[in-house]
């Protein structure tokens, strides 16, 4: 194999490198609101709102224009529509979220299609104009962005295959993105899909992650100016056995320790359909293991941060406020646990605590 290559210019390693910082300062985290206007459909039928373009400005408009959302939120990641959607007194969402002091991310993955020839799997498109694109969202205010890959455990999943191609688009989308002056997150999901233990889970994900850092370091792409996205290493949905937040926090960070280079500033973690009280508490829990770790441990939730916020909302003007009120509650309680100082049950979701657990989740 061959070794020679360029490091990108010094001024955009530092470049990234801040940024990259920055997302992951301490007690602060991501709020992932980059839902497909598709995906968007299903959380508002069930309080029956139209899925129109309209609807979803005025519900993004209700989460950028919360008070003191910067005190916990560092960065937000947007769909492409949210990006260019405007205030009622006609600010770009981008704008408003920049002039709020919060990082502006944009989801650039295409989507998720089948890999044939594999067991059901999947692969991530949308390399093809991602050099022209991600330039333009620079120039529109963007500094960081989000590509989903997903992995399925199964008795013979996930394939050689599957981890081949995934962890080669994700780094074929991180050299690109820094290319720009974009801090790629990179997200390898494994799914909580299924009746697997949580060895298998750990196993699995150590093995996507070795391959994941392979695959960037085969691509040249600077550690430093990125962030990994992963699942928390939790048992399969299905699986009788459950365990408790330390050992799920234990064998979480033991498998980073294993995989994950310390040139990486941050691990931010996805919800993938733990309850919002889950979700802080494994937080937490992680934040108060006794390994030694070199990277921030923080959070980029997207179900997590808004089941409440939709719940309290349900579509109507009247209940906006209570609304921004559950969203506060919630980045707060992540921001405590990027501490481990949250205490588990002291900020209660807005209806009782409930799995988000989606089968075979698409964004
Ligand atoms: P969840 O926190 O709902 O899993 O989503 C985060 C995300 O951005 C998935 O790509």
């Amino acid at each position: 194999m061959g070794t020679n290559f360029n490091y990108i210019p010094c001024a955009l390693q530092d470049e990234l490198r801040t940024i990259a910082n920055a997302i992951v300062a301490p007690g602060k985290g991501i709020l992932a609101v980059d839902e497909s206007p598709g995906s968007m459909a299903k959380k508002f039928l069930t309080f029956d709102l139209p899925n129109t373009e309209e609807n979803r400005r005025i519900y993004r408009q209700l989460l950028f224009t919360t008070e003191n959302l910067q005190e916990h939120i560092s960065g937000a990641i947007l769909h492409n529509e949210t990006l260019y959607q405007k205030t009622d007194d006609g600010k770009t969402f981008g704008d408003l979220l920049r002039h709020r002091g919060i990082i502006v991310g944009i989801k650039v993955d295409k989507g998720i299609v089948p890999l044939p020839g594999s067991l059901d799997e999947s692969t991530t498109e949308g390399l093809d104009d991602l050099y022209c694109r991600c330039g333009k969202y620079k120039r529109d205010g963007c500094d960081f962005a989000k590509w989903r890959c997903v992995l399925k455990i199964g008795k013979h999943i996930p394939t050689y295959q599957a981890i081949m191609e995934n962890t080669n688009v994700l780094a074929r989308y991180a050299s690109i993105c820094q290319s720009q002056g974009i801090v790629p997150i990179v997200e390898p999901d494994v799914l909580v899909d299924g009746d697997h233990d949580i060895i298998r889970a750990q196993k699995v994900t150590e093995t996507v992650l070795a391959a994941q850092y392979k695959a960037l370091n085969d691509h040249h792409v600077y550690l430093e100016g990125t962030l990994l996205k992963p699942n928390m290493i939790i048992p399969g949905q299905k699986c009788p056995r459950r365990n408790s937040p330390e050992e799920i926090a234990y064998i979480t960070v033991q498998s980073f320790l294993r995989t994950v280079p310390a040139a990486v500033p941050g691990i931010v973690f996805l919800s993938g359909g733990q309850s919002e009280e889950e979700a802080t508490v494994h937080l937490n829990a992680i934040n108060n293991v006794n390994l030694k770790h070199p990277w921030e441990l923080s959070f980029s939730y997207g179900r997590a941060l808004q089941a409440s916020v939709l719940e309290a909302w349900a579509g109507k003007n009247e209940n906006i406020a209570q609304a921004k009120n559950e969203l506060q509650k919630r980045a707060k309680a992540n921001g405590l646990a990027r501490y481990g100082k949250y205490v588990a049950g002291s900020i209660p979701p807005f209806k009782a605590d409930q799995s988000l657990f989606v089968e075979d989740h698409k964004y």
